[in-house]
């Protein structure tokens, strides 16, 4: 079965197909309601979540079915139990693994030892969910291959999987980072590869000028969950990539804001942002429930 560990496990004609479905569920949700009576459905959580937790409990109960929900500390992954272990028991008993983890290899190991499809809630490389919430809310505005986003902050999870959904959707996409806060190698590499098959455009830079003229300014927070140690010193460094009404008035006078949330107010964004007439961060939150029911029809066929 297909596994959605990374934006990039879809070519860009499935990305596309899902988001359509997205969009499609969005208007009718009764089209899919019960579809999948019966699957089961395993939600795993070795990190705090509120959107993730919810849009995606609900978003499987509205299609019928069962969902379970797992702490991390129930399960010890990797602690009290092997990884490939887990994934082979949650396997005898569920249709379909989604897990928030800590470190993206265990979603690795998860995928090669259970046949039921795999879904990323989150890792320290990818957040694509997220993504595709993202790319459906900027879609509801302007049509995707003709928008430039500007990303400013780290370098991160949401970062990494956003940069390989806008270079498969032929979107120009500029990284705005403070130095040593790029995104990995690997993730720019293969978004400059998918861009140029897309006619897509990425760019990394240090220079917040990079927003001029952007169509989507979109931040998340400087320290990830699992980094709080070093909020301190990244308020201090970022300090001049916070999105302030003055940084937002320098992008196109339609562009809109997002923010995967929660976001810090008066940190990576000030508050007159986040509640800007522009801001489109409810619409996005929202839209993680359409298209976690996207992603299931997807995965497990209509
Ligand atoms: N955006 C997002 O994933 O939010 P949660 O961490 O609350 O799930
Ligand atoms: N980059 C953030 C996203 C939270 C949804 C984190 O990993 O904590």
């Amino acid at each position: 079965m297909k596994d959605f560990l990374s934006v990039a496990d879809f070519d860009p004609t499935e990305l596309a197909t899902v988001l359509a479905r997205a969009a499609a569920v969005k208007q009718d949700a009764g089209a899919v309601a019960g579809r999948f009576r019966g699957l089961r459905i395993g939600l795993f959580f070795e990190k705090p979540s509120a959107r993730t937790r919810i849009s995606t409990e609900v978003a499987s109960a509205d299609l019928g079915m069962v969902p379970v929900v797992l702490k991390g500390d129930e399960i010890g992954l990797g602690k009290r139990e092997a990884v490939e272990d887990v994934a082979r028991v949650f396997d005898r008993y569920l249709d379909a693994l989604a897990l928030r983890v800590y470190d993206h290899e265990h979603l690795r190991t998860i995928a090669d030892h259970a046949a039921a499809p795999v879904i990323n809630l989150l890792s320290d490389l990818e957040h694509p969910c997220q993504a595709l919430a993202d790319l459906q809310t900027i879609a509801e505005t302007r049509p995707l291959e003709e928008t430039v986003v500007a990303y400013l902050g780290d370098g991160n999870n949401v970062a990494h999987s956003l940069m390989l959904g806008a270079a498969m959707s032929g979107m120009s996409i500029r990284v705005i980072t403070p130095p040593g806060y790029e995104p990995a190698d690997g993730v720019r590499d293969h978004a400059v590869k998918l861009a140029a098959k897309s006619g897509g455009d990425v760019e990394v830079t240090n220079d917040v000028a990079a927003v001029a003229g952007a169509h989507v300014v979109y931040t998340d927070v400087w320290a990830s969950m699992g980094q709080e140690d070093e909020a301190e010193a990244r308020n201090r460094l970022f300090a001049g990539y916070r999105v302030t009404t003055e940084l937002f008035d320098t992008a196109d006078p339609a562009g809109i804001f997002l923010h995967c949330l929660p976001a810090h107010r008066g940190e990576e964004v000030t508050h007159e942002v986040l509640e800007h007439p522009r801001s489109r961060i409810f619409d996005q939150a929202e839209n993680r429930l359409h298209a976690f029911k996207g992603l299931l029809v997807h995965l497990l066929g209509t």
